[in-house]
């Protein structure tokens, strides 16, 4: 139990992503509801942990950094620390993590290598070949019966030969206690994860892991066995407990924290948490984490969000356009948490308008200005509450709480938040039913309106709490228009807590009403994949100065520009060069320009190229132009500089 506070403590994680690239909102997703998990547990009174990070070893990273020219640790450094890197990113969707770990943080590496040696030590880990199947971009091997149709089973990509020395963790010896962990606890959810598990992985038989790897170097190198990397899983799962202090000296609240309550994780490495990560811990003899949550994935107009495909979700634009808690708030509304969900512009933009703007908006905007227009900044002569007109109203937000937290507890934070929106539903009705603009007509109805908004003012401070851990500025706004009103937990609970002379303070609308063409327009254009990247043309061999130099490169300005008859190619200049002589040169260029666009245009020719004859007239020198991939240009340069101009 934590000193501090009567609830204990609360650890909780999210996977540590790799920064092969940078993140996209599908990434966000489980960061965000971790962030409003942490919050919420807060928010109860619990002493939090919320660990985030990243894994930032294995060969993709090699491969990626080599290919951009830097190294490894450059490469992850740039992503994870650099501008609008991941670090940027949390900061921007306010994610309150309480620590940071990097794989690549010297008390891990070291601490991996003694957990390595450990499992060495106590017979778990052993030396082997290894054959099989690896699949790079996941980093996984697979036996051939794993694979679906030949492909990784995870990612339906192809898969290569494998075959070296390597080590072996025993993972077939923890078979039969990891399937009982997984049928008989609540250790993994949602429940149709554990029959996946089962079925697919264990029931079939499961093997022994290969934890090394020889043919790549950017790892946790295996201490006693040089030329030996530490698989990168064993390397990544780990850190929600080196994280802690665990065989390191850098923190020290392993005893605190360990175990997890929950780690929250994406369907696709339900496995590695739920067979390889409590099997390691069981050989090891330590505590299993009370809970995996496998989380579904997020689409982007049905396909899968990468950003090969062009069609990533930028949080950055998405934060920048429509308000990190605007985007915080969309994630956890619509899609329930354990199952996939298809983003799309178009239902960002209607959550935003139909909830944020139209219900919470238009509760908080309308009460507090119809408090200050009947009663200015501090209400008065609130009366006592009226059973018939009150009670339906008073008694759902008394028990909002209880059915919140009941939601909450079990990870569904879009029905927590329905809980919530039914309630400012039934307030907006509350507002029509009691029509407080006609009790405003009559003086001796002024006790009974200060009720109405009271009762409405409370109901926006208890919704406004329970919102905090979701949308945690638009909390602190809806705060300090209640004057500063309560909003901690136990007060939540509690109808009837905010001062009956509560002074109120008036803003902006919280969301302005979003023009759903207009916006999905300005989107669209701005989520257009980018081009394909265009081939260079191959360098020639260097040649000498003095070659250089006997090229005669002259300003030219075009007199006259048409087309060549019976020729689809050329066009034929006649063009001032300055010497007083009109120079005539054809130029295959008929495909990108209309002759009269270039008529008065400034170009650059190589005037002393031996004379060519084309379609039987002759050509003197070659106008320069520009081409990449199938796009040409003419060089054109300052109309200022005269005619005859030599390039030096
Ligand atoms: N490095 C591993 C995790 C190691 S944890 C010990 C990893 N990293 S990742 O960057 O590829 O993914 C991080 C998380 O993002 C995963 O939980 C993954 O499921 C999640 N998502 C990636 N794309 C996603 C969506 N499109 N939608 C929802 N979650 C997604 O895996």
């Amino acid at each position: 139990m934590c000193e501090k506070c009567s609830k204990g403590k609360f650890y909780i994680t999210t996977p540590i992503y790799y920064p092969s690239a940078r993140l996209h909102i599908g990434h966000a997703y489980c960061t965000v509801a971790t962030d409003t998990m942490a919050r919420y547990k807060r928010l109860q009174g619990y002493d939090v942990m919320f660990l985030t990070g990243t894994d930032e070893h294995g060969q993709k990273i090699e491969d990626k950094a080599e290919a951009a020219g830097v190294t490894p640790q450059q490469f992850v450094d740039e992503i994870v620390t650099g501008p609008k890197g991941v670090q940027d990113l949390w900061k921007l969707m306010n994610i309150s993590y309480d620590r940071f770990i990097r794989t690549t943080d010297d008390y891990h590496v070291a601490a991996i290598q003694k957990i390595f040696r450990k499992m060495y030590d106590n017979g778990d880990i052993y030396k082997g070949t290894y054959k099989g199947k690896y699949c790079k971009p996941c980093e996984s091997f697979w036996t051939e019966s794993q694979l679906k149709d030949g492909k990784c089973p995870d990612c339906g990509r192809e898969v290569q030969d494998a075959e070296e020395e390597a080590y072996f963790f025993r993972l077939s010896k923890y078979a039969g206690r990891v399937r009982d962990l997984l049928m008989n606890t609540d250790y993994l959810e949602p429940r149709s994860r554990v029959n996946e598990m089962v079925s697919n992985f264990i029931d079939p038989g499961l093997e022994d892991l290969c934890v090394s790897r020889t043919s790549f170097t950017w790892g946790v190198p295996v201490d006693f066995d040089p030329g030996h990397v530490v698989y990168v899983w064993i390397d990544a799962l780990f850190n929600y407990m080196t994280a802690l202090g665990f065989e390191n000296d850098r923190y020290h609240d392993l005893d605190k924290y360990w175990p997890a309550d929950v780690h929250f994780v994406g369907k696709e490495i339900v496995r590695f948490h739920s067979i390889i990560w409590p099997a390691m811990l069981m050989s090891l003899n330590l505590p299993l984490p009370k809970k995996v949550y496998g989380h579904g994935w997020l689409n982007f107009n049905g396909e899968k969000m990468s950003k090969s495909r062009g069609n990533v979700v930028d949080p950055y634009i998405l934060a920048e356009r429509f308000g990190v808690d605007a985007l915080r708030f969309f994630l956890l509304r619509t899609f329930p948490f354990g199952s996939d969900g298809n983003f799309t512009n178009e239902l960002l933009i209607n959550t935003i308008n139909v909830d944020l703007a139209n219900d919470l908006g238009n509760l908080v905007s309308r009460t507090v200005a119809m408090a200050q227009k009947y009663f200015g900044e501090k209400l008065s002569d609130v009366q006592e509450a009226d059973e018939a007109l009150d009670a339906p109203l008073i008694d759902m937000v008394s028990t909002l709480r209880d059915r919140y937290e009941a939601q909450m507890d079990k990870f569904a934070f879009q029905n927590g938040l329905g809980e919530i929106f039914k309630v400012i539903a039934r307030a907006n009705k509350y507002i029509d039913e009691n029509a407080p603009w006609v009790l405003a007509k009559d003086e001796a109805k002024k006790p009974r309106l200060a009720r109405v908004l009271y009762n409405l003012l409370e109901t926006i401070r208890i919704c406004g709490g329970l919102l905090t851990p979701f949308m945690p500025d638009t909390a602190a706004e809806i705060q300090k228009r209640l004057g500063g009103a309560a909003m901690d937990w136990d007060s939540l609970a509690q109808f009837g807590v905010l001062a009956r002379d509560v002074v109120t303070v008036a803003g902006p609308a919280l969301f302005p009403r979003i023009d759903v063409e207009k916006e999905l327009q300005a989107l669209e254009a701005m989520n257009k994949p980018a081009e394909p990247e265009l081939p260079l043309a191959e360098a020639k061999p260097e040649i000498a100065f003095d070659d250089f130099e006997k090229v005669d490169m002259t300003v030219v300005k075009v007199l006259t520009c048409e087309n060549v008859k019976k020729s689809e190619k050329l066009l034929k200049f006649t063009l001032d060069d300055g010497t007083g002589t009109p120079r005539i040169i054809l130029s295959g260029i008929a495909k990108y320009y209309k002759p009269e666009e270039l008529v008065g245009k400034t170009l650059v020719a190589v005037t002393n190229l031996a004379p060519r004859k084309m379609m039987g007239q002759m050509s003197c020198g070659m106008l320069l132009s520009a081409e990449r991939g199938d796009q040409l240009k003419l060089v054109m340069v300052d109309d200022s500089i005269p005619a005859g101009a030599r390039l030096v």
